[in-house]
């Protein structure tokens, strides 16, 4: 009687235990979704940014939210330059690697340059410049993906 009380009362523990561990060995993933990397989550920021702006911008100009929002996608590009992507950290020729990781950087820096010509545009209150620099964002996205992004979900 008392074997079984201490078992039942073990129970608890080896759940909670059970529930602690279950999700270790599924690789640090959450209802079956890899966790995201370093890179994607500052690849969010400038996502969610820059929808802020093209959406908002017309309406809004330069204003506080619009800045903030630009300011936060700035910071995140300087963040997303000292990272890795997946593709290139999976590279095993060395030299090929620092090249392709150069070449990261260097668009990262158009990144940022063409959102600080967007910021001048909404200051400037040009239109014209607003939309080319939007654009060019645009662009730059794309080819970056196409070149350093894994096909899936480009
Ligand atoms: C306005 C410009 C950009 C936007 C809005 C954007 C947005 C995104 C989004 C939404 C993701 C998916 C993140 C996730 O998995 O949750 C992503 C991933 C990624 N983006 Fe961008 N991106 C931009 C520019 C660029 C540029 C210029 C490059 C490269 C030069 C780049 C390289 C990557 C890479 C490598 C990944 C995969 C992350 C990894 O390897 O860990 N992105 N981006």
């Amino acid at each position: 009687m008392i074997r079984r009380l201490s078992i039942l009362a073990l129970l608890p523990l080896t759940l909670g235990l059970l529930a602690f561990a279950l999700p270790l060995q599924d690789g640090g993933r959450q209802g079956g979704r890899p966790e995201k990397s370093p890179l994607a989550k500052q690849m969010e920021v400038i996502n969610g940014s820059m929808r802020t702006v093209g959406r908002g911008w017309e309406a809004n100009g330069a204003s506080p939210e619009m800045l903030s929002a630009l300011a936060d996608a700035e910071q995140a590009v300087l963040a997303a330059k000292a990272l890795v992507p997946g593709m290139l950290a999976a590279m095993e020729d060395e030299a090929k690697k620092d090249e392709e990781l150069m070449a990261f950087r260097v668009e990262m820096n158009a990144l940022m340059r063409g959102m600080l010509d967007l910021e001048d545009a909404l200051i400037a209150g040009d239109n014209g410049a607003v939309e080319k620099s939007l654009a060019a964002l645009g662009d730059l996205k794309d080819a970056g993906h196409q070149r350093f992004k894994p096909a899936r979900g480009r």
